[in-house]
């Protein structure tokens, strides 16, 4: 038989992104080389990013999407340099790529880990976990908007950034929140909103969240306004395991999430066409860090829990479990990077994971 051979696209683009994909390809590679021929990575790197972008102009070329379109999955990195504006850089790749393939479920799991030292006084090391599902398509993300007036005069220019909610998006990333949580221990769903104030789009989301619940008795629900699930992320985290939230709010919540579980550097984040009409991607949930970037003390485990998520998407979940389990090995057994307190750089931890093959 052939051995099933997967064809995936890396997408490193800048800072620390390329430290951590590197990472994470060096122990799929590892676990590769050790699963007898079980499985094959077939890699392809593209060199997109703000350095492509000075060259070319563009963070990527103009057909970047029908060159990724025949993959089994993208590895990305993170985008982001003090030479190119933030919006641009994110608006010509990232967000291009969520778009453009329909990647409208963004799943974020939260996890705690032995041996990382929350600060959270309360929680101990690793009996928390929740899983930020975000609306990954539209939203206040959805692009829509303008800026107009500049020539008024000085200081007369008007910009307008519009939030979209359609009532198709609303149902189809509260359903699959609500299917997730029934694959947890907890089933769960917190939906978040800022429907008091937000009186549109919002109070359809609620409506929707509402007629979805009704559909799944055997999932408890409840709907909460984001600014008091910022609190309950800080006072009650053991109340949570599926958050659902649209694009805006969830990538903040989610953020807060993984600083409480230590460290922003340990979050990992699938970006899901769940037809599977277009290729899915997966990346740290974390950004380009120019601060750290280039030193190699960048912390690999969100790229690397990443992977883990494109192994379950691609169906192969034993492996995924395998890189879960060697990740708490790891910090468990005190190999941690400095975002974690410790002193291992990226080349240290992802030599400690390899080990656990
Ligand atoms: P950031 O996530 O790059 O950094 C925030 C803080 O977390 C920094 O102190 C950084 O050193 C630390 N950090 C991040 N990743 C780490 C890791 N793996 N190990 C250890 N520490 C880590 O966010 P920031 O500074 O707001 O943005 C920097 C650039 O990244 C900007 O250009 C921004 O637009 C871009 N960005 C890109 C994202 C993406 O590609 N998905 C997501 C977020 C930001
Ligand atoms: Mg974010």
């Amino acid at each position: 038989m052939d051995t099933p051979t997967y064809r995936i696209a890396a997408v490193p683009a800048d800072g620390v992104g390329v430290e951590v994909v590197a990472a994470g390809r060096a122990v799929l590679g590892a676990m590769e080389e050790r699963s007898g021929g079980a499985y094959r990575f077939d890699w392809t790197e593209f060199p997109w990013g703000s350095e492509f972008y000075a060259e070319t102009g563009r963070m990527m070329p103009e057909d970047g999407l029908d060159q990724l379109s025949g993959f089994d999955a993208i590895y990305f990195g993170a985008v982001g340099w003090p030479t190119v504006p933030d919006h641009v850089s994110l608006w010509g790749l990232r967000l291009a790529v969520c778009q453009g393939f329909d990647q409208w479920a963004n799943v974020r799991p939260v996890r705690f880990h032995p041996g990382v030292q929350s600060p959270l006084r309360s929680a101990q090391d690793h009996d928390l976990d929740w899983v930020v599902v975000r609306e990954n398509s539209e939203g206040e993300y959805a692009g829509f908007g303008g800026r107009n007036f500049a020539g008024r005069a000085p200081g007369r220019q008007v910009a307008v950034q519009s939030a979209v909610f359609t009532e198709e998006g609303c149902e189809r990333i509260i359903r699959f929140a609500f299917d997730l949580a029934r694959t947890r221990e907890r089933r769960k769903v917190s939906s978040v909103t800022k429907s008091n104030a937000q009186q549109y789009g919002m109070v359809l989301w609620d409506e929707v969240f509402r007629a979805v619940a009704a559909e799944y008795a055997d999932v408890e629900n409840e709907s909460v306004l984001v600014d008091a699930m910022a609190a309950k992320f800080v006072l009650r985290p053991q109340d949570l395991s599926v958050v659902v939230a649209s694009n805006l709010n969830a990538d903040i919540l989610s953020d807060l999430g993984s600083a409480l579980a230590g460290s922003l550097g340990l979050a990992s984040s699938a970006n899901l066409n769940p037809e599977r009409r277009h290729p899915s991607m997966f990346e740290p949930v974390h950004g380009s860090a120019p601060d750290i970037a280039g030193q190699g003390i960048a912390n690999p485990i969100g790229a690397v829990g990443s992977a883990a998520l494109m192994l379950d998407h691609l169906g192969l979940t034993e492996e995924a479990d395998r890189i879960r389990k060697a990740v708490d090995e790891v910090t468990r057994s005190g190999v941690l990077p400095r975002d974690l307190g410790g002193r291992a750089d990226t080349a240290e931890v992802t030599a400690a994971l390899i080990e656990q093959f």
